[in-house]
């Protein structure tokens, strides 16, 4: 298994482009089962996880491809499978966003049922309750969801919690039912408007994506299209956290500081200097060290899980103390003990960490948990003195399109080694 090797100590300054967003591009491309035509995707990162979602997707008989530009070419009109096995889903949960696509295109869908994960237990009722609610009939038997339906007709759907992909599976669903669908209490997370802005450019008729209500007129077809991802604010977000964690400079171009107001909060809140353009955003910290900032997770626009790792890590070098809860997901702290094997101060109480910033860290060998824990450990081994060997660096590989060229092109002493060196 390949690790990486950060030597800690060294300001970061430099430029970056942001690469299209993991948890954009996954829905949109399972999307495309719902086109009558093949459809042109721009701005798609290379990621584990997008290749296991075309690997998918081939397996249902989707035809994908590569143009001259670099546009991934999904053409669906092919398909003729309808399972999503265990031996993909179990390596990655967003595997069940193809449930929805295949019960409003092709009546029937077979998708292994995820199993635990290392965040949480995230079970997938709200997805299988809406479908229902939309005609569906669903079964739960051999650790596979069974879902059939003629077609799928309208209905008022109420989540009672806030679900990012279960939103998207039943907004996927509703563009080709038959009559008008509500779903209440929707994500609104940037990913789910930027799925909704996808599916209009097909022919669907959708409302209300951004809001806690999204209103959906089903149509008879949708047909193919040309799409560019939307930016990825958490990656992002992480080369700032960086940037500001090492007392440095960093410009991530071509984002959407939009998409980040409450991280970017956050930043300024630590003592970060931040200058903000439509499509940029730069962060200097002059070489001060952050101030600790008290976080608390929530469903956008509030701050997101997907930074609690790297503020946690942040904090753990910063000025003061602050206390970071966890209100999202029940077992996100695996990073915490590994933060803790480089020296943080760190009390965990049920889903609050109270973290008390160090004047130091000291680099050790680490393991990584999932992906955005592993990001912050590779945040950590910025500021560590000595070398920091963070092992199994698939997490990061999921999420973070080439994590290393990135950071070493702002100036990071980093490097991956094929294999690990502790047994
Ligand atoms: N939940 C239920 N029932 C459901 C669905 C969700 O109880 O049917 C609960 C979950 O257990 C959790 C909460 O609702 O406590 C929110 O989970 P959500 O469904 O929103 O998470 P998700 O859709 O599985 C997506 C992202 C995650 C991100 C979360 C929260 C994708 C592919 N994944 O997951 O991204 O953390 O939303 O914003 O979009 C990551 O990128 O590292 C990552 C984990």
């Amino acid at each position: 298994m390949a690790a990486i090797v950060v030597e800690g100590g060294h300001p970061l300054d430099g430029d970056i482009h942001a690469s299209g967003a993991k948890n954009a591009v996954l829905p949109i491309l399972m999307a495309c089962i719902l086109a009558d035509g093949p459809c042109e995707i721009s701005n798609v990162p290379y990621l584990q996880d997008v290749t296991t979602t075309n690997e998918l997707l081939g397996q249902m008989g989707v035809e994908l491809g590569i143009n001259e530009k670099m546009h991934v070419l999904v053409d669906a009109t092919a398909l003729n499978n309808h399972c999503a096995p265990y031996e993909l889903v179990k390596t990655m949960r967003a595997s069940i966003l193809v449930l929805g696509p295949l019960v409003a295109r092709h009546g029937q869908a077979r998708v292994s049922l995820p199993g635990g994960c290392a965040i949480g237990s995230r079970p997938v009722n709200l997805h299988l309750m809406g479908l229902e609610a939309m005609g569906a009939r669903i079964e739960v038997r051999d650790g596979y969801i069974h879902a059939r339906a003629d077609r799928l007709k309208g209905a008022r759907i109420v989540l009672d919690t806030v679900t990012v992909t279960g939103t998207e599976n039943l907004m996927m669903a509703a563009v080709l039912a038959k009559g008008t669908t509500v779903i209440e209490n929707a994500a609104m997370e940037p990913e789910v408007v930027d799925l909704a802005r996808f599916l209009q450019s097909m022919g669907a008729r959708i409302e209300g994506a951004g809001t806690s209500t999204i209103t959906i007129e089903g149509v008879d077809e949708l047909h193919g299209t040309e799409y560019a991802v939307l930016p990825d604010r958490i990656e992002t977000g992480t080369f700032l956290v960086a940037g500001a964690m090492t007392g440095g400079r960093v410009r991530v171009n071509a984002t959407r500081p939009d998409t980040l107001e409450a991280v970017l909060g956050k930043l300024h809140e630590a003592g970060a200097e931040l200058e903000i353009g439509e499509n940029f955003i730069e962060l200097n910290m002059h070489g001060r060290r952050p101030r600790a900032v008290d976080i608390a997770t929530a469903p956008f626009p509030a701050f997101p899980t997907d930074m609690q790792a790297q503020f946690t890590a942040l904090n753990a070098i910063a000025e003061g103390a602050a206390q970071v809860v966890e209100n999202v997901f029940e077992n996100r702290f695996m990073h915490v003990q590994e933060l803790m094997r480089l020296g943080a101060d760190i009390r965990l109480n049920g889903n609050t960490a109270m973290v008390r910033g160090v004047d130091k860290l000291y680099g050790a060998p680490l393991m990584a948990t999932d992906l955005r824990a592993s990001a912050s450990l590779v945040l950590a081994g910025l500021v560590a003195e000595g070398e920091t060997v963070i092992d199994r660096v698939y997490h990061i590989d999921r999420g973070y399109e080439c994590i290393e060229e990135k950071l070493a092109q702002l100036g990071a002493r980093i490097r991956r080694l094929p294999t690990t060196r502790a047994a």
